[in-house]
């Protein structure tokens, strides 16, 4: 292996190979104010949902691996049920006592994890996922309606900026009329 390679294996990506921070602001605040025309008017929580998870996933292709929506379950108030999504299968059902989603759902703030692998009870859907962002999604009243997953195939893919950025769309979802 040469010193380069070896190099490359052992260097986390230099900040500056990341998208400037300001450019991701910038895509965060279209996309923001594209999700809300879009479900503006809409009533329905799964037109809502669906039309979020494909504008979202489509805002950053290279890095959104998975994109979606687990509900808490009306009938089962602590446990999460898949939802609107994009990618491949995701698990059907998550306790809040399992997983990044879990977690989130459970402590009610989103959660970074730089490697799942690195994370107790991670839940695996696809094994090609290194890291993940989970967003807690309120309604109107503060009642935890779902949360927004994101996992993506780089490690370390999620900082700041994401959590930002999607907290203030998941703020829109359940309280634009
Ligand atoms: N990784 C998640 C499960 C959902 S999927 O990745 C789509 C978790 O640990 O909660």
């Amino acid at each position: 292996m040469s010193a380069m390679e070896n190099r490359a294996r052992a260097e986390p990506p230099h900040p500056q190979d990341a998208e400037p921070r300001q450019d991701k602001e910038q895509r965060y605040n279209a996309l923001r104010a594209e999700v809300a025309a879009v479900i503006a008017g809409e009533p329905n929580l799964v037109a809502r949902l669906a039309s979020a998870s494909s504008l979202i996933a489509q805002a950053f292709p290279d890095r959104f691996f998975w994109t979606g929506f687990y509900l808490v379950d009306a009938a089962k108030s602590n446990e999460l049920v898949i939802g609107p999504y994009q990618g491949t299968l995701g698990c059907i059902r998550i306790p809040f006592d399992k997983g990044v989603c879990g977690a989130c759902a459970t402590r009610r703030e989103s959660i970074i994890v730089p490697d799942v692998h690195a994370f107790p009870g991670h839940i695996a859907c696809d094994s090609r996922s290194n890291s993940e962002i989970v967003t807690p999604v309120f309604d109107r009243a503060g009642k935890l309606v779902a949360v927004l997953d994101i996992d993506s195939t780089q490690f370390s893919a999620f900082d700041e900026t994401d959590r930002i950025g999607l907290e203030g769309v998941c703020a829109d979802l359940l309280t634009i009329d």
